[in-house]
């Protein structure tokens, strides 16, 4: 039996060796680093400010080299950060022998050919940008299968290519993905769905196709979830508007319709919680058809009146689509909207009263639609309004009831006003509201909109005289008064206007 005192002895030595072993590994690793650095300095064939030239040499520890933070400890390379710098050249495999890298960032520079898959091995990555570069190739299958810790993978602008790999799921802790403006085809894959702990889902900008994921819907954490300027087809799933996170949507330029045989659930009252922004913008350009919403009620393709539901919407945009039916006066519950575009549907009834309650409405469009009515003047009261556009609808001002005037207000922000109506469609368009006068001259209290840049009353049925008070809107640079019934002189006010770019005067009586 060995005594205690030389197991004791025995201990030290075992120590002693194994502490040499580790230091002796260390500094092979740590030589492993500097050879990685210095092979990827290796590669870059143009930096224009010499960046890696001053300060990346071997006459300092790597620790020191600028864009390196080592662990303290283990003086083992956690992250390079090369962002901004404008260097040219390629990445090499040895950086995937940085086997403790947490981070790596090279975007905004000029890196070209494609990414090593040694770097796809690296799994002590939490997060990865190669943002803005032009690197290309396609991500290989199983990408994912070592890159268990990644946080954020950002390849946006570049010109990557071929499949979005289903085995993205085994990215199990990604919580930011940017795969925006690249080549990208094929479909969103459904496993996409596992990733449960995303909160940033990038893909515009794509070739993508096929159907969105109802799996998304299990994205619980999910915030912003991008898939505009892509050619998705068929329907957005519903199960989308049940994610309450969820606050900013853009699905414009695809070509989806809502035409769901199947029942689709309500909006729901989660909707209400966060999401401030809809995007539904479509793009004439690809011929694109757009339906309707999922709705409790309703699925002709009329606006959901549980829209307002989404009580934080700051802009909602259906822009160019083949919306129908009324504005839903419950819009109005949508208090936050800043931005409310429904320009270019076939939207027909009046423009709601209960718009007045948007406190915070900045640009409202409603052009191009079958419009009726009259303008309600409590729009004028909305201090925020800096862009409205009419244009193109069949509005009439012939109200019976009292207007209330152009309230002072209007002076303070309102900077574009359109009212341009087309001929084309035999289009009828009455005079603004105002305290005197309804028999459709053109208001002189449009002279409190001090920051009036844009007026066009072009095309419609505007009698009597040309307001010598629009002297006094003395931001306007386009004044199109064209194509009515004006009388009298042009007043001599109008020489105020010392920004005015265009004035169309053209066939006025
Ligand atoms: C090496 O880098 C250090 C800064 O890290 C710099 O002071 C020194 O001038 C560089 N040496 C050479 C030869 O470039
Ligand atoms: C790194 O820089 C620090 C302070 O700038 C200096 O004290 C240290 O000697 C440097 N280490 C090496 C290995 O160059
Ligand atoms: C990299 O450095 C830039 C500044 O040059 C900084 O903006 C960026 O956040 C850094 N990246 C990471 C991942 O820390
Ligand atoms: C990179 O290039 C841009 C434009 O060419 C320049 O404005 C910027 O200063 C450059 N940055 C560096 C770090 O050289
Ligand atoms: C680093 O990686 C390259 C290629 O990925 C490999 O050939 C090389 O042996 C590695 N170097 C070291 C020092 O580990
Ligand atoms: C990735 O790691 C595995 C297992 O360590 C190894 O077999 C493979 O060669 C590595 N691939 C690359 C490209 O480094
Ligand atoms: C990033 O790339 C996009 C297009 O790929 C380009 O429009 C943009 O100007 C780039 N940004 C910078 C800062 O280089
Ligand atoms: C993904 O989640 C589904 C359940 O939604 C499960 O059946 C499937 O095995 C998961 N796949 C992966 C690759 O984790
Ligand atoms: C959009 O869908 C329509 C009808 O399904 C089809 O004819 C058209 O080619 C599609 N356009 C694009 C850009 O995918
Ligand atoms: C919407 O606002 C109206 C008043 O304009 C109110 O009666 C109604 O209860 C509100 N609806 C919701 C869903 O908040
Ligand atoms: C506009 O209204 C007039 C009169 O109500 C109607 O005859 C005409 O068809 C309408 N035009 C459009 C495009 O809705
Ligand atoms: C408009 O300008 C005239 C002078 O051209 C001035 O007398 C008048 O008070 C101004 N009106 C308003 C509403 O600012």
């Amino acid at each position: 039996m060995p005594s205690a005192r030389m197991m004791n002895r025995f201990l030290l030595l075992h120590c002693l060796i194994l502490s040499f072993m580790i230091a002796s590994a260390n500094t092979t690793s740590i030589t492993t680093d500097q050879q990685a650095l210095l092979s990827l300095k290796g590669h870059v064939t143009d930096d224009p400010a010499n960046f890696l030239a001053r300060n990346w040499n071997t006459s300092s520890s790597i620790c020191n080299w600028t864009g390196i933070t080592c662990d303290i400890r283990t003086h083992r390379v956690t992250a390079l950060n090369i962002s901004r710098l404008n260097l040219t050249g390629t990445i090499p495999s040895e950086l995937g022998n940085l086997s403790s890298l947490q981070t790596l960032d090279l975007s905004f520079n000029r890196f070209s050919g494609s990414i090593p898959a040694s770097i796809f091995n690296t799994s002590s990555l939490l997060s990865i940008n190669f943002r803005n570069n032009t690197l290309f190739g396609e991500l290989p299958p199983n990408f994912c299968n070592r890159l268990s810790n990644l946080e954020s993978l950002f390849l946006k602008s570049n010109m990557f290519h071929g499949k979005i790999p289903s085995t993205l799921s085994n990215c199990k802790q990604l919580r930011n993905i940017s795969l925006s403006l690249n080549d990208f085809s094929g479909t969103i894959p459904k496993e996409i769905g596992n990733v449960t702990k995303l909160i940033g889902l990038y893909f515009r900008g794509n070739q993508l196709q096929g159907e969105i994921p109802e799996e998304l819907g299990n994205l619980a954490e999910l915030e912003e979830l991008w898939l505009q300027n892509n050619f998705l087809t068929g329907t957005i799933p519903s199960s989308i508007f049940n994610l309450s996170s969820l606050s900013n949507l853009d699905f414009s330029v695809n070509n989806l319709t809502a035409i769901n045989p199947s029942p689709v659930q309500p909006l729901p009252p989660s909707c209400a919680s966060f999401l401030n922004k809809i995007i539904f913008v479509l793009n004439n350009e690809y011929n694109i058809l757009f339906g309707e919403l999922p709705d409790e009620n309703d699925f002709d393709g009329k606006i959901p009146s549980t829209l307002s539901r989404c009580k934080h919407l700051q802009t909602l945009s259906l822009s160019i689509n083949d919306f129908s039916g009324d504005i839903p006066k419950e819009i109005g519950n949508s208090t936050k909207l800043k931005y409310l575009y429904l320009d270019q549907n076939r939207l027909q009834g009046e423009i709601p009263e209960e718009l007045e309650n948007l406190a915070d409405l900045e640009e409202l469009w409603l052009q191009k639609n079958f419009l009726t009515g009259t303008i309600p003047s409590s729009i004028f009261n909305l201090s925020s309004l800096s862009n409205l556009d009419f244009s193109v609808n069949n509005l009439t001002a012939i109200n019976p009831s009292p207007v209330q005037p152009l309230p002072p207000s209007c002076a303070s922000f309102l900077n574009k006003i359109i009212f341009v109506l087309n001929n084309e469609y035999n289009i009828l368009f009455g005079e603004l509201p105002d305290e005197n006068d309804f028999d459709g001259k053109i208001p002189s209290t449009l002279s409190r909109c001090k920051h009036l840049q844009t007026l066009s009353l072009s095309i419609n049925d505007f009698s009597g005289d040309i307001p010598k008070e629009i002297g006094n809107s003395t931001k306007l640079k386009y004044l199109y008064l064209d194509q009515n019934r004006l009388q009298g002189e042009i007043p001599e006010e109008l020489e105020n206007l010392a920004d005015l770019e265009e004035l169309w005067l053209q066939k006025i009586s």
